[in-house]
């Protein structure tokens, strides 16, 4: 049985649905690997324009690393885990078309590091999303600190991490890390919605969106801003740019190729 189910949910929509659901989608190393392979797939194909991150069964994206694996000081082992989830979240941080993770449990651990590393977040109103790792002991390894003190600040992030809460659905809202709470029935109507949405905006502009938040965000903003007119420039001058611009003054919907 596969540990990560794949299915197109429209053209051009690719669903990864993490499917480990005894376990609460806990992220295994053979999961991990049947993960990194279908973001190694998502970003080679061009026919994929959208990727979707849901967890199967209804009560968890994802709880975390398997902790199970933690056990009895394996030292090596657990280094080599941790270096490869590191790898992988950066992958997916980085692939150049929009992520949308779907959370309709628990997100936490490494499953929130996952949700942290997308670009649009739709929870349902049963989701609670946390690093509760001091609570082993241990801290995040995926990059959680990193990415959640620039997401939501350093008061919210130690909120969160220092007392070990489970965050609500409404307060990820409140902090601006979800796009959009919905209940339950709602759910597949709003995934469809933004993914219609990305597939209307132009490939090629996405990537560079996304590169320009991912590397601005540490850049100085002088050097950020010189990044973002040359890719503009560029854009401007692409056949998507000017396909774009016709299509407005057409009044016509634009057919854009990712060139
Ligand atoms: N690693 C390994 N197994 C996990 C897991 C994880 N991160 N999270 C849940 N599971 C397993 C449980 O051990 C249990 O397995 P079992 O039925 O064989 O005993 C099964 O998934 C269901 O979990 P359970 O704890 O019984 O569900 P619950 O509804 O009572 O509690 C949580 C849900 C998410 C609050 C609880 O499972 C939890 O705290 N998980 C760990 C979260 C965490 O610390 N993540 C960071 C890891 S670094």
């Amino acid at each position: 049985m596969s540990l990560i189910l794949q299915s197109d949910l429209l053209p051009g929509v690719r669903q990864l649905m993490f499917n480990r659901p005894e376990k609460l989608n806990a992220l295994s190393t053979p999961m991990m690997a049947e993960f990194d392979a279908a973001l190694d797939a998502c970003a080679a194909d061009p026919s994929v324009r959208v990727v979707v991150l849901r967890g199967a069964g209804g009560k968890a994206f994802v709880a975390g690393a398997d902790i199970a694996e933690y056990q009895g000081d394996k030292r090596a082992a657990f280094i080599a885990y941790q270096m490869n989830s590191r790898r992988v979240f950066d992958k997916l941080e980085s692939l150049p078309k929009p992520v949308i993770c779907v959370v309709d449990g628990f997100a936490l651990g490494g499953g929130f590091e996952i949700a942290l590393c997308c670009d649009i977040l739709i929870l349902s109103d049963t989701a609670q999303l946390g690093l509760p790792e001091g609570r082993l002991g241990l801290c995040p390894g995926g990059g959680g600190t990193q990415r959640l003190v620039r997401a939501i600040g350093k008061y919210a992030a130690s909120d969160l991490m220092l007392a070990g809460w489970r965050m609500t659905a409404d307060r990820a809202h409140a902090l601006g890390i979800a796009a959009e709470v919905v209940g339950l029935d709602a759910l597949d109507d709003a995934i469809l919605k933004r993914a219609r949405a990305c597939l209307k905006t132009a490939p090629l502009a996405q990537a560079e969106m996304k590169r320009l938040m991912r590397e601005g965000v540490d850049a100085p903003s002088e050097t950020g801003k010189s990044f973002e007119q040359e890719v503009l420039f560029r854009l401007y001058s692409s056949d998507d740019g000017q396909e774009g611009i016709n299509a407005f003054l057409e009044k016509r919907d634009p057919e854009f190729k990712g060139k």
